[in-house]
């Protein structure tokens, strides 16, 4: 995905002027962008905490992994999809190399189970070598999950946004309503306990 800032997104974000979008699939996208950068500073850290002693939080590592493997990639990523569907059904004629976004989708979700095994090999056979690899892949990760989340919030959102009909974001609040973020739900399941507690924590603090 290396050219979202130079394909034709100047008339994509100039499209139609609409009111103030009111739109809960949005506010949903973007709320999830701010867990999952959460998330993503919080294996920072374990890496980070890896690198230097050597003993990270396993646990918390195993929870974050499986978060990602569960919840962007079976939640926030088709609702984006759905998204894109719809402002490609919108902006006919248009094109911008973000419309390929399910394709990087599934790169990412293809990167991702790479990794997960990386972790896998870490937590049951530590060595200088499991280590290494999972800091190397570990960042790799984080850095292109950041990227992903920023090159949406700088033209794929601000487009839809602009595309868009409130009828569209009316059928997409409906569907969107039916997905529930694993760790931000009233009764996070039991696997996700530790995490969600520190996403409590974390969104208290900010507050
Ligand atoms: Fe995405
Ligand atoms: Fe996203």
């Amino acid at each position: 995905m290396a050219g979202w800032d130079v394909v034709a997104t100047d008339d994509l974000l100039t499209g139609p002027e609409r009111e103030d979008t009111v739109s809960k699939t949005m506010d949903v996208l973007r709320s999830e962008h701010r867990s999952i950068g959460f998330l993503l500073d919080l294996l920072e850290r374990q890496t980070n905490l890896l690198e230097k002693t050597g003993e990270p939080d396993l646990q918390l590592i195993v929870e974050i992994i499986d978060y990602f493997r569960s919840f962007p990639d079976m939640h926030h990523h088709p609702k984006e999809d759905l998204v894109m569907r719809r402002l490609r059904e919108r902006a006919e004629g248009l094109d911008a190399e973000f419309f390929r976004l399910d394709e990087e989708h599934d790169q990412l979700s293809g990167e991702l189970h790479a990794f997960s095994r990386t972790a896998a090999e870490l937590i049951a056979e530590p060595s200088p070598m499991s280590r290494s690899s999972f800091i190397l892949e570990a960042r790799a990760f984080i850095e292109r999950e950041r990227r992903h989340m920023s090159m949406e919030e700088q033209y794929f959102f601000p487009a839809a946004e602009r595309w868009l009909t409130e009828e569209d974001w009316d059928e997409l609040d409906e569907v969107v309503n039916q997905f529930v973020d694993p760790i931000s739900a009233p009764h996070a399941v039991q696997r996700f306990q530790t995490l969600s507690a520190q996403l409590q924590k974390w969104k208290t603090e900010a507050a």
